[in-house]
């Protein structure tokens, strides 16, 4: 018998199960306390519950480490390709020459959206927010894609399935950027890869094709690299939720899409290039943002700063912070909010308040300097994360579905409300 840990309770002696993963960690195994000692654990946010077991990606928080399938972040810096990448969280192992061809083949056959499809956008507002449209989309894939609604244990029928979202989800990403303006759509290029085809999408004019620089596309390819997977964040363990019912690919991961759009996730990334633009337009200066962030009257946050798991340096956010000057460079362009935003780093890494709770920058601080400069606007940031994200939200449905001991996502609650009361009519009611 391996480790366990001792539970005593009214002075009976509970034995729990206690797990090792890859790399050291442990975990007491608490899912039949309730049948054998009567009782749930309590851990709202769920701060020190693991829900799973996984072998996708690997963070030590502590030591800001991110490893994806075992390969450290790092080793994605130079000649960064997100199709490999994608390729490796989802099927467990990077593609050799034959698996890479046939896999980029799928995704070039299938980046059109189905023509009625295509309509769907001309009945959203110009001004409806993208991460609206974009899980809405994805969930209509649904419809459109009926026969990959049942027989993902089929391994072709999945891949294709998979193929198929990732392709289409910067179609769709880039199709709602041009109704937002009012522009016509732009049918992807088949000859273009993956990154280069999205930039096409967005910007090129009926007259005239967007010429894809070569720092652009490695900087896209980057930027959706560090984005691809972070284990069981919140919108991947909703993707994770919502497929234990058995939910379709495409449900599961429009509902990770709702779980993003949120300020505390996703979201922050806009929060963050609103609050550099109000200081450089002059509303606002850095030491009165960080002054906010501390009041705690004040419901303010300091966001692209903080994180559940890392307590260090956020590894994406170093690599991305290296990431803005090369891209400026190449790009022929300085921006003057990647001076505040190196001030305002500055500024809350030598201020106790943020040293005390281990505050540090997170991915998102910094990608929205290397996103304005590819010239994506600021509310389509988050749908710029929905797209890196997505392969790690495949793959965590994969895992899961995979395992046939899986069951029924179905947390316990600690009832606080009143006890046995009576229904009393209107009429005789204070
Ligand atoms: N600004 C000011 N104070 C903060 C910040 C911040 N950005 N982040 C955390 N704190 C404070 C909290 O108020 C709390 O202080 P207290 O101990 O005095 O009460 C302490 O630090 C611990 O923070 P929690 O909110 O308990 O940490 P939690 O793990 O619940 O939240 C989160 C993590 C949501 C990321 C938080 O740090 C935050 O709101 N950051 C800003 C939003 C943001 O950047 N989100 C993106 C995260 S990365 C991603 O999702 C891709």
């Amino acid at each position: 018998m391996g480790d366990v840990a001792k539970l005593i309770v009214d002075g009976k002696e509970h034995e729990l199960q206690i797990v090792k993963g890859s790399e050291g960690e442990r975990a007491v195994v608490t899912s039949r306390l309730r049948e054998t000692a009567g009782l749930i654990t309590l851990d709202p946010a769920l701060m020190s519950t693991g829900s799973c077991q996984s072998a996708i990606t690997f963070i030590d928080g502590e030591k800001g480490v991110l490893r994806y399938r075992g390969i450290p972040i790092q080793e994605f810096r130079e000649s960064p390709n997100f199709i490999e990448v994608a390729y490796l969280l989802i099927f467990g192992k990077l593609p050799n020459q034959a698996e890479y061809d046939d896999f980029s083949a799928r995704l070039t056959s299938n980046a059109m959206l189905h023509e009625a499809m295509r309509h769907h956008f001309e009945g959203f507002p110009v001004d409806a927010p993208p991460m609206a449209i974009l899980s809405a989309m994805l969930n209509t894939l649904s419809c459109f894609h009926v026969e990959f609604l049942k027989g993902l244990d089929d391994p072709e029928v999945f891949t294709e399935a998979a193929a198929r979202l990732i392709s289409k989800v910067r179609t769709i990403a880039a199709f709602t950027y041009r109704r937002s303006r009012g522009l016509p759509f732009m049918y992807p290029d088949p000859k273009l890869r993956y990154c280069a085809n999205f930039l096409h999408m967005m910007f090129s004019s009926p007259y005239q094709q967007y010429e894809v620089r070569t720092a652009v596309e490695d900087a896209l390819n980057l930027l959706l690299i560090l984005h691809a997977d972070h284990e069981q964040n919140c919108s991947t363990s909703t993707v994770r939720l919502v497929g234990s019912a058995h939910a379709n690919l495409f449900a599961s991961c429009a509902a990770g899409v709702c779980a993003l759009w949120g300020r505390l996730h996703g979201g922050a990334n806009v929060e963050v290039l609103e609050m550099l633009e109000r200081i450089h337009k002059g509303g606002l200066t850095p030491e009165k943002c960080v002054e906010m962030a501390k009041d705690k009257k004040d419901p303010f946050k300091l966001s692209g700063f903080g994180h559940r798991v890392y307590k260090n340096y956020d590894p994406r956010a170093r690599i991305i912070k290296e990431s803005c000057d090369r891209v400026l460079t190449a790009m022929g362009r300085k921006d003057p909010l990647l001076d505040i935003a190196r001030k305002l780093e500055e500024i809350v890494l030598a201020d106790s308040y943020f040293v005390e709770r281990r505050l540090y920058p997170n991915v998102d601080f910094y990608s929205g300097i290397i996103l304005r400069a590819l010239g994506i606007p600021t509310n389509m940031f988050t749908v710029m994360f929905a797209i890196g994200r997505l392969p790690g939200w495949i793959a965590h449905w994969k895992e899961q579905h995979d395992d046939k001991t899986s069951k029924i996502w179905r947390p316990r609650q600690l009832y606080t409300g009143n006890t046995l009361s009576r229904y009393v009519p209107i009429q005789k009611r204070d």
